[in-house]
């Protein structure tokens, strides 16, 4: 059984307990549920890839409840010095050098030298962290390959009986996973999400590199086929073919929209939440209408194009 906890101060001292021993925890955050366990325990990051029936070569994010904790665990150069000051705490995961003897399970690194790092701007996650006192790896918490879940509703349909416990924060404000970036030695962005690529490039006055496809290992649902509903995905859709259920945006009115007045942060929030819907009635194939290729329509193309991907 998977308890359901309340954020107020007691279900955030018994979630904090169960990662203290050894324990998975779901747990709010901005941009997506987490799904968490102390990143210093091997058997304890081992417990999340055997809930999630994750992939052991895909390394995890470690979630710190303030930027001043990374010292102890990553070098950091002086741009991420500086998207650090400007966007912690919040939707935005560094990729930095691992510091030797900081006492991360290779677990969560797969083995990498490389740790990926995040601030989460949720009052219910800092307070947790805090209460753990050590940090705490978080993948997304679903099944592997499924859709990410934005409410303790979606982490239960997922998840229950294999986590000792979701603490529920209400639904994720900003809804898409946050955004990697990574040092090449100059930043280079590994997953586009929460956190819109423009807003990271003003701040480093300069444009941010890209991934060389096949220079370095898996990275962020740089498996193909992620995000999935159990439904076919198609996009770019105007109108609904025979079988279909249109998922609008702005001027495609489509059975359910991710925003009619058009706007990308609606889109983001609601994104996660129609799909699971959809899910959840069995739909078999979606359509979703054109998204624009800017801000947070980044991360919401990336998201759909996986859920779209043939599965493997
Ligand atoms: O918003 C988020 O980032 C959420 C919340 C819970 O914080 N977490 C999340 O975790 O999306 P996950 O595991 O679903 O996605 C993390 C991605 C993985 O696909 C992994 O490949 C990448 O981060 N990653 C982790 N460590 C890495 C590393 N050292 N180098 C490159 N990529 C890394
Ligand atoms: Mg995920």
């Amino acid at each position: 059984m998977t308890e359901r906890l309340t954020s107020d101060p007691e279900g955030i001292a018994r979630a904090a307990a169960f990662l203290s021993a050894g324990r998975c925890v779901g747990f709010p955050t901005e941009t997506v549920y987490g799904l968490g366990a102390d990143a210093t325990s091997d058997r304890a990051v081992a417990a999340i890839f055997e809930a999630k029936d994750r992939p052991r070569f895909n390394p995890l994010i470690v979630h710190l409840p303030d930027p001043g904790a990374v010292a102890a665990l990553c070098d950091m150069p002086e741009a991420a010095e500086r998207l650090a000051a400007a966007f912690w705490p919040g939707a935005l995961t560094l990729v930095l050098p691992l510091r030797s003897g900081a006492g991360i399970s290779p677990l969560v690194t797969a083995g990498l030298e490389t740790l990926a790092v995040r601030v989460p701007d949720h009052a219910v996650a800092r307070e947790l962290l805090r209460a753990v006192g050590r940090p705490v790896a978080a993948p997304s918490a679903n099944p592997s390959g499924r859709l990410s879940p934005t409410t303790a509703a979606h982490v239960l349909a997922g998840l229950d009986g294999r986590i000792a416990a979701v603490l529920d924060g209400g639904p994720c404000g900003v809804g898409v996973e946050s955004t990697i970036v990574g040092f090449d030695p100059g930043p280079v962005l590994l997953r586009p999400g929460g956190l819109p690529r423009e807003a990271l490039e003003a701040c480093l006055g300069g444009t941010l590199g890209e991934v060389m496809p096949g220079r370095r290992p898996v990275a962020p649902g740089q498996l193909v086929s992620h995000y999935a509903p159990r439904g076919a995905l198609r996009m770019e859709a105007t109108v609904a073919r025979e079988g279909e259920v249109l998922v609008g945006f702005g001027a495609v009115a489509g059975a359910v929209s991710l925003s009619a007045a058009g706007d990308l942060v609606e889109a983001a929030a609601a994104l996660f939440p129609v799909l699971h819907r959809l899910d959840a009635a069995g739909v078999e194939r979606i359509a979703v209408a054109p998204i624009p290729e800017t801000g947070l329509g980044l991360a919401i193309n990336d998201r759909l194009r996986r859920a779209a991907a043939p599965r493997g």
